[in-house]
């Protein structure tokens, strides 16, 4: 197996003395046909030189102080545009701790932040320092950004302690790359449809009835299919969110839209329905403001229940039909009677009373309804982090 050749590696190498392992590291991605360019921080080009790491990448290596010739060509934005992936080895505390507060004092870390490419830490430090609770937070930070975490191991330190923190060997850091690269080559043949945000169904030009929803955690599953390497469309009602170029979004503004679009964009692999449709659109929508009366009488009818009738038709039916179920109350049993009625594979569920999750805010904490009755609680996390514990669960169908 090599996923690697052709492939653009942005390696970020931290102060440690594990650096010197780096060089191992792009020895290793060079044999693969991997492209690496190299960043040393500061303190880093105390323990390797950039003359070494030039020879062994034979690319040009970037330094950790701003040079101002250099960054009249942008170089922060034009090389993590260049990369297919960040890969920080070693991640230093001192680095992990920056970059979980969004710091950019530096060439790395100013990156990293404009970075729209996922990022492997490959952490390394003494064990204590591991194990503090500051470090800790910090990095439970970066992984609820989506960021991904190769190791540390246990064993002897360089300090002469023993315990947590050693840097993952390099050809072990390889194989987590390659396995990365082969899932994303394998995704590629599967498309995936994603429903994401409101409906807005109009009362007159000016007033419209809609349902409570900033649609993050759909685009955050979409985000997650794409860089997984599914073919992602995502049909979304009215949001405040921005996207991806590579995923194909489309916009509605209604129920009715949503669905003549996510006819349009079948047959899929599959489809995760996390949509707020509203479920009753107005019977006679006003082509003029309908002006402020004390009573005002609005005839409603139902919308197209959009993933019933797509799941009740086998063929249209994608293999694998997720939908959502946002309650107020009775989560379990309102959760198990729309994956029955709506012929579901899963019904993820959540608690839309609890205030610290779903709407609007930036966690969630769902419990997953399968089919064959099996129940999974996920506790709150990130949505980012969320859409890729659902995306992993959705590619472990297909392979
Ligand atoms: N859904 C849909 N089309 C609709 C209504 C809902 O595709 N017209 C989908 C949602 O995207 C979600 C699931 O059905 O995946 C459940 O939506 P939800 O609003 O929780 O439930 P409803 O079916 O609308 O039922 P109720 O409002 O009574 O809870």
């Amino acid at each position: 197996m090599n996923n690697l050749e052709n492939k653009k590696i942005l390696l970020i190498i931290c102060g440690g003395v594990a650096a010197y392992k780096s060089l191992e590291l792009i020895r290793l991605l060079k044999k693969r046909g991997a492209s690496i360019k190299t960043i040393l921080t500061n303190s880093a080009s105390k323990f390797i030189t950039p003359l070494s790491v030039t020879s062994l990448s034979q690319e040009k290596t970037y330094l950790d102080l701003f040079d101002f010739k250099n960054e009249a060509e942008m170089d922060h934005i034009s090389l993590s545009r260049w990369s297919d992936i960040v890969l920080i080895a070693p991640a230093t505390a001192n680095t992990i701790s920056k970059l979980s507060y969004g710091m950019s004092d530096d060439l790395a870390s100013t990156i990293v932040l404009a970075s729209d490419k996922k990022i492997f830490l490959a952490p390394a430090m003494n064990v204590r320092m591991w194990e503090h609770k500051a470090n800790q937070e910090n990095l439970n930070k970066l992984k609820n950004y989506g960021y991904k975490i190769i190791g540390p191991e246990i064993g002897d330190m360089a300090c002469g302690e023993y315990g947590e923190g050693k840097m993952t060997e390099p050809n072990i850091i390889i194989e987590r790359l390659e396995l990365y690269f082969n899932k994303i080559k394998k995704n590629k043949k599967l498309k995936a449809i994603v429903t994401a945000g409101p409906t807005h169904e109009y009362i007159d030009p000016v007033r419209y009835i809609t349902n409570k929803s900033s649609g993050k955690q759909g685009y955050e599953i979409a985000k997650s299919l794409c860089s997984n390497g599914f073919e992602t469309t995502l049909i979304s009602g009215p949001t405040n969110l921005k996207l991806d170029s590579e995923i194909n979004f489309i916009k509605v503004t209604n129920a009715d839209e949503m669905f003549k679009e996510t006819l349009n964009h079948l047959p899929a692999d599959v489809a995760i329905f996390s949509a707020a449709v509203s479920d009753w659109k107005i019977k006679n929508i006003a082509n003029k403001k309908i002006k402020k009366n004390p009573e005002v009488n609005l005839k409603l009818e139902t919308n197209i229940d959009i993933l019933k009738y797509i799941s009740n038709h086998n063929s249209l039916r994608p293999k694998l039909v997720i939908g959502f179920a946002a309650e107020t109350d009775d989560v379990e049993m309102n959760a198990k009677k729309k994956l029955d009625e709506k012929n579901c594979d899963w019904i993820i569920a959540n608690d839309v009373s609890d205030r610290t999750i779903g709407f609007g805010s930036d966690l969630n904490e769902v419990t997953i309804f399968y089919k064959n009755d099996e129940i999974e609680k996920i506790t709150k996390m990130s949505k980012t982090l969320l859409a890729e514990k659902i995306v992993e669960k959705v590619i472990s169908k297909f392979n």
